[in-house]
């Protein structure tokens, strides 16, 4: 075994010279102070084959190749993608915006991409998946209904919601589903930058705001967000259950318009 090794060491040596320590550390040394952190590098090293350094009979030179392993974090990801369709794409494929609804389409948003006001709904319901549409059902009829009514057309603005994949039998987003998804949302309000941001519902309104608090409290007010103002009103869904929030939606939906005419958005 002792003869095997040494038969191997000499061999490597009669191939690459003989070892020098002072050399090797003072390499080593270099090398950590330029190269990067190796768990974040791959560094193969070629060494020439013993046939060809026999060929040329020169002293075989080491060769080193750097396959840089970049791991981008999810902001730099997304801010990585630089249109719509880009981080349409990155949607489709990250697990992150999955529910624990297998089979599930993605709903990422429509409308006008250069939109100056943006609706923010909750979450995709079984139309919305089928189609991978938001706001198609019987809400989204309303809402198309309520658009209309302060002069907007369905086309003119953009349309999303806080998840883009249906939850199981049309259940709340959970708050780990809201946070998973809230990141991929920003992206696409910062690549849309609206002047006006209208949330629908409750869970629209607490997610963007950072905040659980009341609709009742939360409407009636623009805050700051995102470059945007943003408000919040109750959701199409709830009016069609309960009539009497018709009068407080329209009168948020009208200060809407107002602020959007003000802001110089486009007619
Ligand atoms: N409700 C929502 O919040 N979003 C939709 O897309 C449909 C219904």
């Amino acid at each position: 075994m002792l003869d095997e090794i040494i038969s191997f060491l000499e061999q490597e040596k009669e191939l690459y010279g003989s070892f020098s320590t002072e050399t090797e550390e003072e390499g080593s040394q270099t090398e950590s102070a330029t190269m990067p952190n190796p768990s974040e590098d791959e560094t193969e090293t070629t060494l020439p084959s013993s046939s060809e350094s026999q060929k040329t009979g020169s002293t075989p030179s080491v060769e080193k190749k750097t396959h840089q392993r970049v791991e981008l974090s999810l902001d730099e990801q997304l801010k990585a993608c630089s249109t719509l369709q880009e981080l349409e794409q990155f949607c489709a494929e990250s697990e992150q915006l999955q529910t624990d609804l297998d089979g599930t389409n993605l709903v990422f948003g429509v409308g006008n991409p250069g939109a100056d006001l943006m609706i923010v709904g909750e979450a995709p319901g079984f139309n919305e998946d089928q189609q991978g549409e938001p706001f198609v059902g019987a809400a989204g009829q309303l809402l198309n209904k309520i658009l209309i009514a302060i002069e907007f057309d369905r086309d003119d603005v953009y349309i999303a919601n806080i998840l883009k994949h249906r939850p199981p039998d049309n259940r709340n987003p959970t708050a780990e589903e809201r946070e998973r998804s809230l990141p991929f949302l920003e992206r696409q309000i910062d690549l849309i930058s609206p002047k006006v941001i209208l949330c629908v519902g409750k869970v629209s309104g607490t997610t963007l705001l950072g905040k659980d608090d009341a609709l009742k409290r939360m409407r009636g007010q623009f805050y700051d967000y995102r470059g945007a103002k943003l408000t919040v009103t109750y959701h199409p869904a709830a009016l069609l259950r309960n009539p009497k929030w018709k009068r407080p939606v329209w009168e948020d939906v009208q200060q809407v318009r107002t602020l959007y005419d003000k802001l110089g958005g486009k007619p």
